[in-house]
């Protein structure tokens, strides 16, 4: 049994104050208008948190043309790349003054502990949104020699209006992910934050025009996927769509830009792979294994949900995850005890226990977990089944939760084939003590990020992405600017 830190009743928590519920258009908070609203809730205590405008397509339509303004002839259009970077410097800059706030507000919405909100998301926000401020006026193309008398020269231009839609597992991130690449190469924004997650990115859509970053460039529109989400995606006067989230939601995405034929980047799922063998430093591999699945609430895109440990340290290696999983405190995500919050909603909680249901059906052995935790919230045991078969649902299917399945091997010769054998292919990590091994497998395995000896480390310079159905593009790095950029080439006659 996890330790158990009941949530305290909601009422009696200190809150972070809700400011920003409203769309966010030209620099003008407003209301839908359909003038509806959705309600986002705390997932520790399934009460509503705040009710938000319900954007929809008249919404996307009014962010469009306001971020079309913008990016044609508005300040945006004009300025130098050297002081757009300022911007985004000032925008990180009110970030890290509200650190705390944003802490909070983000595990109110999301329920991930706060302790992951200000170790994790607030400084890799502030982190990946300085990394481009410093990328804008490093923005260049080449001179290239071309056959006859000839000047040849590319440009570097901003694609121009993006859309981007985001998930609600790390919503402030997701945001400094997408806002920083576009604004560092000069695109103008609409935006829909997870019908799940809003408030953070409302929150920063107002420390961006408090920066001074020019009203029009940042739209937000919040919303659900298939009203306000579809209508970015139609939209034919956004010229690119950058998506994370599912697969599914991907696929609906490619045929909705099909017609307008736009630009796109997805980061999508995974069911990473994650090799122990026996020659590895035994007590960092566990730590490794157990926070690359159980961070977050599992909720990662490259959660190692997939651990394959070799036949000799089997019997150990669980034992010892599964005492970990036994003295992990769940509890109310604001206070800074607790290691493990709810999941982010009813939906993802179902289809968590789904899963659980169904791996005890294909026959695997679950030593820990593997039911709801209290009565309110929505929060799930940590989970370990042990004897998984490569076929079984559990080690085929992203689950998104707290269910760490873990599947036997003996040599090196098989791990490379039964790791690759997924259509994902996100992240995967090895640990060994001998580094032939360790980089023959990251050669061999397909997933756009490999760890070895390590796990779930990121940082803005660093592309992150997928390989097969997990994604298309790289985020991050001078990779992740590339999205955003067209290349013109300019020649001249020179005769
Ligand atoms: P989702 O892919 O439906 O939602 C992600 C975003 O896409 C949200 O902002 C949503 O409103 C939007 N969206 C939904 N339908 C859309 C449409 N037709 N057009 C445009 N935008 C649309 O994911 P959901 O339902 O929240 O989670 C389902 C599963 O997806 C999870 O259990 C997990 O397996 C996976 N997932 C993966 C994530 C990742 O980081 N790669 C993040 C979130 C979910
Ligand atoms: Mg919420």
């Amino acid at each position: 049994m996890a330790t158990v830190t009941e949530p305290v009743a909601p009422a009696k928590r200190p809150r972070p104050r809700i400011h920003q519920t409203q769309c966010f258009i030209g620099g003008q908070w407003v209301p839908a208008q359909s003038g509806k609203t959705f309600d986002t809730l705390d997932p520790a205590s399934e009460e509503v948190i705040a009710s938000v405008a319900e954007g929809d397509a008249a919404d996307v339509d009014l962010a469009a043309k306001a971020a079309r303004q913008q990016f044609e002839t508005g300040e945006w259009s004009k300025m130098d790349a050297r002081d757009r970077g300022r911007l985004i410097y000032k925008l990180a800059d009110l970030i890290e003054e509200e650190a705390d706030e944003l802490a909070a507000l983000e595990s109110l919405d999301n329920g991930k502990p706060i302790r992951d909100s200000k170790a994790a998301d607030l400084p890799l926000t502030i982190d990946c949104l300085r990394y481009y401020a410093g990328y804008a006026d490093k923005i260049h193309g080449q001179t290239i020699p071309v056959r006859g008398n000839y000047f040849t020269y590319t440009r570097k231009e901003p694609v121009g209006v993006v859309g981007q839609i985001i998930p609600w597992n790390f919503p402030m991130l997701m945001v400094a992910w997408k806002w920083g690449p576009a604004l560092a190469a000069g695109c103008t924004i609409v935006m829909k934050p997870a019908e799940q997650t809003p408030l953070t990115c409302l929150r920063m859509a107002r420390l961006a025009q408090k920066a001074g970053i020019p009203d029009g460039v940042i739209n937000v529109v919040p919303g659900y996927g298939p009203t306000a989400g579809a209508a970015i995606v139609k939209h034919p006067d956004i010229d690119k769509i950058a998506f994370t989230g599912s697969g599914e939601t991907a696929q609906m995405i490619m045929r909705d830009a099909a017609p307008t034929l736009k630009r796109i980047t997805f980061e999508l799922g995974g069911k990473s792979p994650n090799v122990v063998f026996d020659d590895a430093n035994i007590d960092a591999a566990i730590a490794g294994a157990h926070f690359g699945l159980y961070f977050n609430q599992g909720q990662c895109c490259c959660a190692g949900s997939r651990l394959f440990v070799q036949e000799k340290i089997y019997d150990k290696f669980i034992d010892r995850l599964s005492g970990m999983n036994k003295t992990r405190k769940l509890g109310d995500p604001l206070d800074p005890a607790t290691e493990q919050g709810p999941q982010v909603d009813q939906a993802q909680f179902d289809k968590i226990m789904r899963y659980i249901d169904l791996g005890n059906k294909e026959g695997a052995k679950c030593l820990t977990g593997g039911k709801r935790h209290g009565t309110r919230g929505f929060y799930v045991e940590p989970t370990l089944f042990v004897d998984v078969k490569d076929n079984m649902a559990i080690a085929t299917d992203e689950i998104f939760g707290p269910v760490m399945s873990v599947l036997k091997f003996k040599e090196l010769d098989e791990i490379a084939a039964r790791a690759n054998n997924t259509t994902y292919g996100l992240a995967a990590a090895v640990w060994t003590r001998d580094i032939a091994k360790a980089h023959y497998l990251a050669s061999k395995i397909k997933a756009g990020t490999v760890w070895i000896n390590c796990y779930d480390v990121f940082d803005a310079a660093a592309p992150f992405g997928g390989y097969k159905m997990s994604g298309m593009g790289r985020e991050l790095g001078e990779e992740g600017l590339k999205a955003y950029t067209e290349t013109k080439t300019v020649t001249v006659a020179l005769g």
